[in-house]
């Protein structure tokens, strides 16, 4: 191995924004496109809600917060036909962990500081060679502040409200668009405006509207940035 590949870190390509902005299917695609690794921080929020309804843990007690998920055990996986699996402690919870009242109490508990500290070191945890592509709120800004390349991906409201109605639907779920839009904006507020690691660009951050953007596009332009650093 030579000297350069030892003290060079993991490269880190950060993908932050709000929900709806396609980050989520945007950062797979690029995983399995260059073949790294993938973190949905969203998911381990979303996950220490869950074990925080289960075990009857206050979403305002920080300090229990912050002890659960110390304590807790998370399965990332895919069932036989390609679904997302997810076990909390060895129990399947994948369209729990998916719902909207599961975001909005991750949203919640992510405004905690002591949650947020509580979660770094997992998240870090995922950079392991040969890369990662880490998706969530403060990838950039907070949690791969060195990041080789950063994104921040944003959409129109209404554009990002349309998006997780469809999603919904597919899933047979029945909220109306205005529902979701009211939803969108109020998550998008608290996410904004929390004192700490708010959604917020990176100062190097590039940023891209994918508002009208298909995936394939905008996948093709991150990874055509990507080119352009190495
Ligand atoms: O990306 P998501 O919808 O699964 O995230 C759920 C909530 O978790 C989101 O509203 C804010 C919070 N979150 C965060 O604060 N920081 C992250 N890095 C990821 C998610």
């Amino acid at each position: 191995m030579c000297a350069d590949t030892l003290s060079s870190p993991v490269p880190v390509i950060t993908i932050d924004g709000p929900s709806g902005s396609g980050k989520g299917t945007v950062s797979q695609r690029l995983a399995a496109e260059l073949g790294w690794h993938f973190l949905d921080s969203g998911a381990l929020y979303r996950l220490l809600a869950c074990a925080a309804r289960r075990d009857g843990v206050d979403l305002d007690d920080a300090s229990a917060l912050a002890d659960l998920a110390g304590r807790i055990d998370a399965d990332f996986g895919f069932s036989e036909n390609g679904e997302e699996r997810v076990l909390l402690d060895g129990v399947e919870i994948t369209r729990t962990l998916r719902c909207e009242d599961t975001g909005n109490a991750a949203s919640r508990i992510a405004a905690l500081p002591a949650v947020r500290t509580a979660l770094l070191a997992w998240q870090r945890r995922y950079r392991r060679p040969p890369g990662l592509i880490a998706d969530g709120r403060d990838m950039g800004t907070v949690v791969f502040p060195d990041a080789t390349l950063k994104i921040f991906l944003d959409a129109r409201p209404e554009e990002r409200a349309l998006r997780r109605f469809n999603q919904l639907n597919e899933k047979g779920n029945n909220a109306t668009l205005d529902e979701i839009l009211a939803e969108v904006r109020a998550r998008d507020e608290r996410d904004r405006t929390r004192a700490t690691a708010p959604l917020v660009p990176a100062e190097d951050a590039l940023v891209i509207d994918s508002s009208d953007l298909d995936i394939d596009t905008t996948v093709a332009l991150i990874l055509g940035q990507i080119h352009l650093k190495s």
